[in-house]
C-alpha cells in the first residue's frame, strides 16, 4: 500500500478506549466510511489485491466485512458471496464452528455460492486473534472452492492472528492493509 495511502487510512480509523469494555481499545472505522477519498482508496487497494491473485469471488465476513467486501467486489467485477453468523442464511448451507475467548461461534455459508473453478478472496476489517477467518478459510476449503487470498484492513499484531490464519492459506497470499 503507498505510504499517503496508508497515512489517509490510518488517520481515518479512531480508537475508542474502553469499548465494548473496559481496557478494550476499539478500532472504530466509520470515520474512514464517511470519507469518500478515504473509502475509496480502500475499495481500490483491495479491488487491485483481487486482480493481483486471480479472484473469481469475493467473501465478506459478518457483518463489517461486507461494507468493505462489498464494493470491493463490484469494483474488480466479481461476484460477493457473504459469510454469516449461524442461522441467518435461508438456504442450504455449510457451517463451521470455532473458539472465542469465551465460549464459540459457528458461522455460515450458502453452499451453492461457490464452485470448484472459485478462487476465493476473503475480506474484512479487522484480524484479532484470527479466529473467524481461521474459520471462514476453512468454510471455503469445505465448498470445493480455492483460497485465492485473505485481506484485512486492520491486524492487531499483538493477539498473534497470523499465527492462526496462516496454515489455514495454505501458501495464498495474506495482506493487512
Ligand atoms: C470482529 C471483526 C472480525 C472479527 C475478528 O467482528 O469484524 O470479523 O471480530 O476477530 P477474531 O480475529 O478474533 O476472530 P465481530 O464478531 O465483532 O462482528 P461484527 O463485524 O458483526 O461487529
Amino acid at each position: 500500500v503507498p505510504a499517503d495511502v496508508a497515512g489517509l487510512l490510518l488517520s481515518r480509523i479512531r480508537d475508542v478506549p474502553d469499548y465494548p469494555r473496559p481496557g478494550i481499545v476499539f478500532k472504530d472505522i466509520t470515520p474512514l466510511l464517511a470519507d469518500p477519498e478515504a473509502f475509496s482508496a480502500l475499495t481500490d487497494e483491495l479491488a487491485a489485491f483481487c486482480r493481483r491473485h486471480g479472484a473469481t469471488k469475493v467473501v465478506g465476513l459478518e457483518a463489517r466485512g461486507f461494507i468493505l467486501a462489498a464494493p470491493v467486489a463490484v469494483r474488480a467485477g466479481l461476484g460477493f458471496v457473504p459469510v454469516r453468523k449461524a442461522g441467518k442464511l435461508p438456504g442450504a448451507t455449510l457451517s463451521q464452528a470455532y473458539e472465542l475467548e469465551y465460549g464459540s461461534a459457528e458461522i455460515e455459508i450458502h453452499a451453492e455460492d461457490l464452485t470448484a473453478d472459485d478462487r476465493v478472496l476473503v475480506i474484512d476489517d479487522v484480524l484479532a486473534t484470527g479466529g473467524t477467518a481461521e474459520a471462514s478459510l476453512r468454510l471455503i476449503r469445505r465448498s470445493g472452492a480455492r483460497v485465492a487470498g485473505l485481506a484485512v484492513l486492520m491486524e492487531l499484531k499483538f493477539l498473534d492472528g497470523r499465527e492462526r490464519v496462516l496454515p489455514e492459506l495454505d501458501g495464498a497470499p495474506y495482506q493487512a492493509l
